[in-house]
């Protein structure tokens, strides 16, 4: 009897796809924080249901110090089984060595094309015509985040939006507590990115980036952002910056901090804080003034490997990732919105559901790296940062700056 339920379940583990035995695939990502954490979880969870075995690869730290990390492992010969990246150019070049494994069969098969939402997600996964990566979120980086009881415990209005936020900031400063909490690079640009939107709009935002408006960029409108921006790094201690993204977020939990600007990943973190949505804490969507949100988020890509178990492996890891049931297990707990919209969220939170709306109205726009190449980013990046630790950085020459980057950044 042994012998044949073994053969059984062979029969019908290959019948379903997956493997009879498990076959390990390590996957890469700096999803390190509580609220990531927790999500990756659901991640493995589900492909450990496979009958596979998620050896988790977690880099410390944020994408900037994963990304050279993931890229050099596949050029260097010592690929992953998957890794995390975001949707844009980043894989490119790996692609074009002919290092990933192209999708397009199972995403056919799949008919991603009709399940992913928006299909800018799959436009940016799809590389002459063929498909290398799976789409497994939405994240959106306008978002404000208050700690509703900083306020209501200083007899303050909790603000609405960014003006309303800038108008008390002063009354919070008096009060001896962090106006708005900030971290350390990258996150800079996380937190000027919105406020650029919420001075000048979005439509004025994508111009320069995906059109290279530069009349735009070194105009009158461009520099009132750069004001606003001025007006905002006063609001900052040089002394409170924290190192990472969820320090500055973690600040506002424990009522340190009354405001953060990040993207809709913090949500992940007041989740795992035990923190409710318009309770404890708010969440504002385009900062409270034009609801918008960008088509950021995560991809999964598949380096090529020589073990045909590993490929059936990674294919059904690829498949994994966009099953309902795992898009709204991840989803829930990252503070993303799902990349499909067939699915019950009906347990979503007060946050991801103002985000849906969003997503419904037609108000998303591209995310900074379906606009701009890595290494113009990380200069928008490393001038945002400047400005902030020195003061002494002219709004003028922080413009100047700003729009030679645009003009010496290649079409992507
Ligand atoms: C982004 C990523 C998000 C989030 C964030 C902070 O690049 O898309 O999933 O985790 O980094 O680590």
């Amino acid at each position: 009897m042994k012998k044949f339920t073994v053969v059984a379940g062979m029969a019908a583990a290959l019948m379903l796809g997956t493997s009879a035995f498990a076959t390990d695939v390590e996957v890469t990502h700096w999803w390190t924080s509580g609220g990531e954490a927790a999500a990756v979880a659901e991640f493995a969870k589900a492909f450990d249901a496979t009958g596979n075995k998620w050896v988790d690869g977690a880099i410390a730290g944020s994408g900037d110090t994963a990304r050279p990390i993931i890229i050099s492992r596949i050029l260097g010969g010592n690929p992953m089984g998957a890794t995390q990246l975001n949707p844009g150019k980043d894989a490119d070049d790996l692609i074009a060595a002919d290092l990933m494994l192209d999708l397009s069969e199972l995403a056919t098969q799949e008919d991603w094309k009709s399940i992913i939402n928006p299909t800018s997600q799959l436009d940016s996964c799809t590389y002459n015509g063929k498909v290398y990566c799976v789409p497994v979120n939405l994240h959106s980086g306008q978002w404000m985040w208050l700690n509703r009881k900083v306020y209501e415990d200083n007899g303050l209005a909790v603000p609405t939006n960014w003006n309303e936020f800038v108008a008390s900031a002063g009354d919070i400063q008096a009060k001896g507590i962090i106006p708005l909490s900030m971290a350390n690079g990258w996150a800079v640009g996380a937190a000027l990115g919105p406020i650029e939107i919420a001075v000048s709009g979005v439509d004025n935002y994508v111009k320069i980036r995906k059109d290279r408006d530069i009349e735009l960029a070194a105009g009158p409108e461009g520099r009132k952002v750069w004001e606003a921006l001025d007006a905002t790094r006063k609001l900052v201690d040089p002394a409170n910056i924290v190192p990472q993204w969820n320090d500055a977020v973690a600040q506002v939990i424990r009522g340190e901090a009354a405001a953060n600007i990040m993207g809709d990943w913090a949500g992940g973190e007041f989740a795992v804080a035990g923190l409710v949505a318009g309770k404890d804490f708010d969440c504002l969507p385009g900062l409270g003034l034009a609801p918008v949100l960008d088509t950021g988020g995560d991809v999964f890509y598949f380096p090529k490997n020589a073990d045909p178990e590993v490929t059936k492996a990674q294919l059904v890891l690829a498949s994994t990732l966009l099953k309902k049931e795992t898009q709204v297990a991840f989803n829930l707990k990252k503070g993303s919105l799902p990349i499909r919209l067939d699915i019950d969220i009906s347990t979503a939170n007060d946050c991801m559901q103002k985000g849906l709306e969003i997503l419904k109205s037609g108000a998303a726009f591209p995310s900074g790296s379906q606009m701009l190449d890595r290494d113009s980013l990380n200069q928008i990046t490393d001038l945002q940062n400047n400005f902030f630790a020195d003061q002494n950085v002219t709004v003028d020459e922080a413009q100047a700056q700003f729009v030679e980057i645009i003009k010496n950044a290649p079409p992507l």
